[in-house]
């Protein structure tokens, strides 16, 4: 078991979470740290979740046992009362921000991004390119480039992890679990999935077939829980895959 908490590792949280906010001042100063990690991770959340959400459960487990690792929540709005594409339009510009600056500020740092749920559409769109409309929430999201994979940030990342994901398209490359053959209600458009599979060797969607978001044509009764549990069940698979790409780069 790795353990769900940073402690002993250097930690960095650029995010401005009501927790980090709460904190006194010289504790959100010693938090914006401008050193580079070996590794460092980017977090897009899942839809309501408080940052870093489920996943920083997934981050404690790829960090642990590496000697300098941290993670950085992309930054995004997605309260209940906000608007799903807004909060995807928010999420793609300060992802291509945030990653942008870091790697040019840290270019010998290896790059992870996960996004779940909501949050998978940003890091799927941070790839693929975003935009599009969303039927089921009426809403157009801003119109944006996915990263090129031969300039950073594009290649600086090791690994792209998506759990969930809103825009899943069945019977990619790299879907694994049994909602690989399954869509999303709303996939990722052919142009969005040609740009992204130009990624296609980095990543790894997880999709299982009861989860109702992103298997949502799946003909297996759906079970709304095997959407909230990734990583109560895969973070240790997961981060073991994200430690073997980082020591085999694939790109
Ligand atoms: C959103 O998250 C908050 C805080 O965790 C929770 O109290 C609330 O019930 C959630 N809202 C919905 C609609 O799920």
């Amino acid at each position: 078991m790795y353990p769900t908490s940073f402690s002993g590792l250097t930690v960095l949280c650029l995010a401005v979470s009501t927790a980090v906010s709460a904190l006194p001042l010289s504790d959100v100063e010693t938090r914006q740290d401008t050193s580079c990690a070996a590794v460092h991770i980017f977090l897009a959340k899942g839809w309501n979740e408080t940052y870093p959400g489920r996943q920083g459960k997934l981050a404690g487990a790829i960090c642990y046992g590496l000697e300098s690792c941290d993670y950085e929540d992309i930054l995004f709005y997605n309260a209940p009362e906000a608007d799903y594409c807004a909060s995807i339009t928010e999420g793609n510009n300060n992802g291509h921000a945030q990653m942008s600056e870091y790697a040019s500020r840290c270019p010998d740092s290896q790059l992870v991004l996960s996004g779940y749920s909501q949050g998978a559409n940003v890091a799927g769109d941070l790839l693929g390119g975003g935009g599009g409309s969303f039927g089921d929430q009426a809403c157009t999201v801003d119109t944006t480039a996915g990263f090129d994979p031969t300039t950073s940030p594009g290649n600086k990342l090791a690994a792209v992890l998506l759990f969930g994901d809103n825009r899943h398209v069945a019977n990619q490359p790299y879907n694994i679990l049994s909602g690989a053959p399954y869509s999303a209600a709303n996939p990722r458009s052919a142009e969005q999935v040609q740009h992204m599979n130009l990624f296609a060797p980095i990543i790894h969607s997880y999709c299982v077939e009861t989860d109702p978001v992103c298997a949502a044509d799946s003909p297996v009764t759906a079970d709304v829980e095997t959407h909230l549990n990734y990583f109560d069940i895969y973070s240790d698979e997961a981060a073991g895959w994200v430690k073997w790409m980082l020591e085999n780069p694939q790109m």
